[in-house]
Formats: structure tokens, sequence, C-alpha cells
């Protein structure tokens, strides 16, 4: 049982999520969503494509449990993105642009407004971390000094 006085002093983006709607059923369904949303764009889905070839079930599940952690604060992932991210090669900066796209009308057309900005929210932080680890380069003058 959380202890309500723990719980009042966590910023809100710490907390579970507390909505009737959302449970794993329903993240569930909007991961599948938008998945098949990205699977047809011509930039992302041959991304997607070649990294998961024909066995999209098992990440299905897997990103299932990573909304569940991120949202219901569940601990159902426990996985490494960062790495997962890195060896794609050719994932450019403003792939996450189309990403990011189709997860902001995934959210808007599935959530109340409330819900699809905290979903979007998190995906913009996580992108934008994302985005450091794969494409940050120290550059500019004395950066490179060999
Ligand atoms: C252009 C943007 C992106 C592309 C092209 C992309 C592509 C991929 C691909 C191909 C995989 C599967 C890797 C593998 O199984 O070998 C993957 C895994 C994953 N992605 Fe992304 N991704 C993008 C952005 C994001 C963002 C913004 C998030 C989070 C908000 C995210 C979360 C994850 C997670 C949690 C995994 C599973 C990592 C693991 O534990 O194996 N991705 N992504």
């Amino acid at each position: 049982m959380p202890d309500p006085a723990i719980d009042k002093d966590r910023p809100p983006e710490e907390k579970p999520m507390d909505h009737p709607l959302v449970d794993r059923a329903f993240i569930g369904s909007l991961v599948r969503d938008f998945y098949g949303r990205v699977r047809s764009d011509p930039r992302l889905g041959p991304i997607f494509a070649a990294a998961i070839r024909d066995d999209w079930e098992p990440h299905l599940e897997k990103m299932t449990d990573f909304w569940c952690a991120v949202i219901l604060k569940n601990g159902a992932y426990s996985g490494r993105p960062v790495p997962a991210h890195l060896k794609l090669k050719q994932v450019r900066e403003d792939d996450f642009d189309i990403w990011l796209g189709y997860f902001r009308q995934t959210a808007e057309s599935r959530c109340p407004p409330k819900v699809a900005a905290v979903f979007i929210e998190r995906a913009e932080r996580i992108a934008q971390s994302l985005k450091l680890a794969m494409f940050f380069r120290l550059e500019g003058p004395g950066a490179s000094a060999a």
C-alpha cells in the first residue's frame, strides 16, 4: 500500500497515472495502433522491418511493458533503450520528429486530452534523451583538437 504522504510529495511525472481507462489492455492497444502507423511510414517502416523482421509480437509486448512502466510505474520493463537504438545506424535525428508525429496522432485519437498530454510529454522527454545519446557530439572550437 503506497504511503499517501510520500506519494503527495512526488513530482507528477513520477506518480503512476490513476485513470479508469488506462490499464495494460488500453496501453497495449495504443501501442499496437502506434506501431501500425509507424510500419506504414515510408521512412520509418523499413527501419523497423530491418530490425524486427516478421517477429512483431515480442516487440509489441516489450513496448507494452515499457509504456506500462513509464505510465503506471509498475516496473514491467527492465530493458536498455539506449543500446537498442545506438545500433540502428540508419536512424537520423529528424526521424524522431516523424516518430513523435505518429505518437501524438495516436495518443490524441485514443485518449482523453489530459491522458494524451501525459503520454506525449513522456514520449517527448524520452525521445530527447535518446537523441542526445545517439547524436550529441561536442563540436565547435577546441572540441576536436586532433
Ligand atoms: C526515429 C525514432 C525511433 C526509431 C526508428 C526506433 C526504432 C526502434 C527499433 C527498430 C527497435 C527494436 C530494436 C531491436 O529489437 O533490435 C526499438 C526498440 C525500442 N524503442 Fe525505439 N525507435 C525510435 C524512437 C523511440 C522512442 C522515442 C522511444 C521511447 C519513447 C523508443 C522506445 C523503444 C524501446 C523501449 C525499445 C526496446 C529496447 C529494448 O529493451 O530492447 N523508441 N526502437
